[in-house]
């Protein structure tokens, strides 16, 4: 019994896992471009963070992965 606990446990995991690779690594984020005039003329990171630092007193909604670099690898997209 315990096995098959532990078999179950692991296939939960590696399902979970999967889904959030496949989030980053298929789809591209919103795009920065939806508030032109906010994101106009900022390219660093660090920049970025200021204002999507995940502890949510800053001017932009919080972003849950501040340690990714090369934000706009991911949010330069076309507009939606
Ligand atoms: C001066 C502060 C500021 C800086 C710097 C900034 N943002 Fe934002 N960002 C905002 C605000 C405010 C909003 C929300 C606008 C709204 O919802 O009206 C926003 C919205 C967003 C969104 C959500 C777009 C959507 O359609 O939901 C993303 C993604 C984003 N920013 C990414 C970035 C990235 C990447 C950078 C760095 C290149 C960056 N931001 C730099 C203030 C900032
Ligand atoms: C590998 C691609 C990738 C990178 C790199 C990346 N993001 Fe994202 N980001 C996403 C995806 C996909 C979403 C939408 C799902 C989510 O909210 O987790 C998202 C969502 C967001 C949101 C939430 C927008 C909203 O409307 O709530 C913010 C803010 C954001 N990212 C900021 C950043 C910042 C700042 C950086 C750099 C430190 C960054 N992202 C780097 C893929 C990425």
């Amino acid at each position: 019994m315990r096995r098959f606990k532990t078999a179950l446990l692991g296939m939960a995991l590696t399902i979970l896992t999967g889904c959030a690779y496949g989030h980053y690594l298929g789809l591209h984020g919103p795009s920065v471009k939806n508030f032109p005039d906010i994101h106009q003329d900022v390219t660093e990171d660090a920049a970025c963070r200021e204002c999507h630092a995940p502890t949510g007193d800053s001017t932009g909604p919080p972003t849950s992965h501040p340690n990714f670099t090369g934000c706009l690898k991911c949010h330069n997209g076309p507009p939606s």
